[in-house]
C-alpha cells in the first residue's frame, strides 16, 4: 500500500561496505531521476566529518557506476552526517536535530542485525520514530527464532505497513518482470500447471568465491545467503496464483500461500557442497562445515503444482555467473517412432542478461525424423538508465510501496522450510572450484538432469 512520500532518508552504516558498493550509486541515480529530493542523513561511528563522507561517496561512485557531476552536486547538497556510537543517546539527539522539520523519515538500517535492537530503541526514545518507516537489510535472522526476535524488536516501534525488509532480488527488473510476463500472456498460462509441467529448476551460479566476506559467509552459508530469500522469491514468482488485485498486500498474500504449501526440506532432498580452498579463506574456520553450494528439491503442494518437483541449486566458485529458471514440459505421446527427448521447455534467464526461450524439438537436418533441439529466443541487455535493484527498492520504500519487500509471514514461512534441515547438520561434500558442485548432487537431480547455463564469454 502506498502512503505519503518519506520526507528524509536516514541511513545507518553510512561508512560501511554496502553503502560504498550499492547505496551511494543508488542515491545518485535517484537524485538524477528526480525521485530523491529530501535530506539524506548518513549515520556511522567512524569519527568522520561530512566532508569525509562526501569524499567517500565520490570514491564509491567512481568505482561503482560513475559520477554524474550535476546529480552528485545535488546529492551532496542533500547529504548530512551524524557521527556517533549507536549505543549513545547523544547520537540520536543529534539525528533528531538534523531531521529538523522532517515528520516522515525513512530509517534505513544498513547495519548488522545485532545492532537493530539498540538502534530501534534509541530512535524511539529520541522521538525519531513517529510517522517514520524502517528499512532493513538482509539477512533477516539466521533461523525462525531469530527472525521472530527481530520482528518483535521492529514491532515495538513500527507496524508492519511501516517495515520494509529488503530482498534486493525483488528489485531486479527481470524478477519483477517474471510476474508480469506470467500474467500478461495466455500462452504461458495454458501450460503453467501440473498437467503440462514435468519439473522446474532454478540455478543461481556464481563463478567467484566469498570475495573477502569469509567471516560473514562462514556464519551464513548458501542456503541462508541466497536460497531462503532470493531464490524462494523467484520460486514464489514462478508458482504463485494471480493476485486478485495489484496492491502490495494482495501480491504478497499470493507469495505467502506458495511457501505455506511447501513442507520443510528433508535431509534426503538436500545436497550441500563446499569448494576446495574455502577453508583457507580469511575468516573461515579450518574445519568449517558451512556450504558454499546447495541443491535441493521441494514440492509446492497446491492444486496447480501437486506432484511437480521444484529444484533449486546455488553456489559459489561454479563455472559461470548466471541465474536461470528452466521449466521442463511433459513429453507428448510419440508420433515419430525415433523422436528423441531433445527439448521441450521454457527457459527464463534473470542474469547476466535477460532471456526468455522456448526449447523445441524440430526435424533434424538429415530428415530422419529423430529430431534435434532448437530454441526460440528473446534476448535483451539492460537498457541505458534502467534502474538497478537497490535504486528500485529504496525508491519504493521512500514511496511506501511494500510490494517488493518481504512481509513478516513470508520471512517466517521461508525459515520454517529450511530451518530443520539446516540444524540437522547434513554432510557437506567437497567440490573443485569451477565445477557444478560435488558428485553427490546426483541424489538431487531433476528428471532429465540439471541444465547448466551456458554464458557467452
Ligand atoms: C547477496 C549475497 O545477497 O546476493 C551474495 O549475499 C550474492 O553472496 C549476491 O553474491 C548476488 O546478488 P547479485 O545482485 O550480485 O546477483
Amino acid at each position: 500500500m502506498s502512503g505519503a512520500h518519506s520526507d528524509a532518508l536516514v541511513f545507518f552504516g553510512a561508512t560501511g561496505d554496502l553503502a560504498y558498493k550499492k547505496i551511494f550509486p543508488s542515491l545518485q541515480a535517484m537524485v538524477k531521476r528526480g525521485t530523491l529530493d529530501v535530506p539524506v542523513i548518513g549515520v556511522a561511528r567512524a569519527g568522520w566529518t561530512l566532508e569525509q563522507l562526501q569524499a567517500r561517496a565520490r570514491d564509491s561512485l567512481e568505482k561503482h557506476g560513475g559520477i554524474d557531476e550535476a546529480a552528485f552536486a545535488k546529492f551532496c547538497s542533500l547529504l548530512r552526517y551524524v557521527d556517533g556510537d549507536y549505543a549513545d543517546p547523544a547520537t540520536f539527539a543529534a539525528l533528531r536535530r538534523e531531521l529538523g522539520a522532517a515528520r516522515r523519515p525513512a530509517h534505513y538500517l544498513a547495519i548488522p542485525p545485532v545492532l537493530f535492537g539498540s538502534v530501534v530503541e534509541k530512535l524511539a526514545q529520541s522521538g525519531c520514530t513517529s510517522g517514520a518507516r524502517v528499512v532493513v537489510e538482509k539477512p533477516f535472522g539466521t533461523d525462525l527464532a531469530s527472525a521472530r526476535a527481530l520482528n518483535r524488536i521492529l514491532f515495538s516501534c513500527f507496524d508492519e505497513s511501516s517495515i520494509f525488509r529488503i530482498d534486493h532480488y525483488l528489485g531486479k527488473r527481470p524478477v519483477h518482470n517474471m510476474l508480469f510476463v506470467r500474467f500478461a500472456n495466455t500462452l504461458l498460462e495454458s501450460f503453467w500447471n501440473r498437467s503440462h509441467v514435468e519439473s522446474v529448476q532454478v540455478t543461481m551460479a556464481e563463478d567467484f568465491g566469498v570475495q573477502g566476506r569469509g567471516a560473514f559467509y562462514d556464519q551464513t552459508g548458501t542456503i541462508r545467503d541466497v536460497v531462503q530469500n532470493h531464490l524462494f522469491q523467484v520460486l514464489a514468482n514462478l508458482a504463485m496464483e494471480p493476485p486478485v488485485r495489484t496492491d502490495s498486500e494482495s501480491v504478497r498474500d499470493e507469495k505467502v500461500k506458495v511457501l505455506k504449501a511447501v513442507d520443510p526440506i528433508q535431509a534426503g532432498d538436500l545436497v550441500r557442497g563446499q569448494f576446495r580452498g574455502y577453508r583457507d579463506e580469511p575468516g573461515v574456520a579450518k574445519d568449517s562445515q558451512v556450504e558454499t553450494f546447495a541443491a535441493l528439491r521441494l514440492h509446492v503442494n497446491s492444486w496447480r503444482w501437486s506432484g511437480v518437483p521444484f529444484y533449486i541449486r546455488a553456489g559459489k566458485s561454479l563455472p559461470v555467473t548466471c541465474t536461470e529458471v528452466l521449466v521442463r514440459l511433459r513429453h507428448p505421446p510419440t508420433v515419430f517412432p525415433t523422436a528423441i527427448r531433445a527439448a521441450n521447455y521454457m527457459r527464463f534467464r534473470i542474469s547476466p542478461e535477460v532471456e526468455g526461450a522456448f526449447g523445441l524439438t524440430v526435424m533434424d537436418r538429415e530428415d530422419k525424423l529423430v529430431g534435434q533441439p532448437a530454441e526460440l529466443l528473446a534476448h535483451r541487455s539492460a537498457a541505458a538508465g534502467e534502474m538497478e535493484a537497490y535504486e528500485r527498492v529504496l525508491t519504493d520504500a521512500m514511496e511506501g510501496d511494500a510490494t517488493l519487500f518481504a512481509r513478516e509471514d513470508y520471512v517466517e514461512e521461508a525459515w520454517r522450510i529450511v530451518d530443520p534441515v539446516l540444524k540437522s547438520g547434513t554432510p557437506v561434500y567437497a567440490y573443485e572450484p569451477g565445477t557444478w558442485g560435488p558428485a553427490e548432487v546426483a541424489a538431487v537431480t531433476p528428471p532429465g538432469g540439471w541444465a547448466n547455463p551456458v554464458v557467452d564469454a
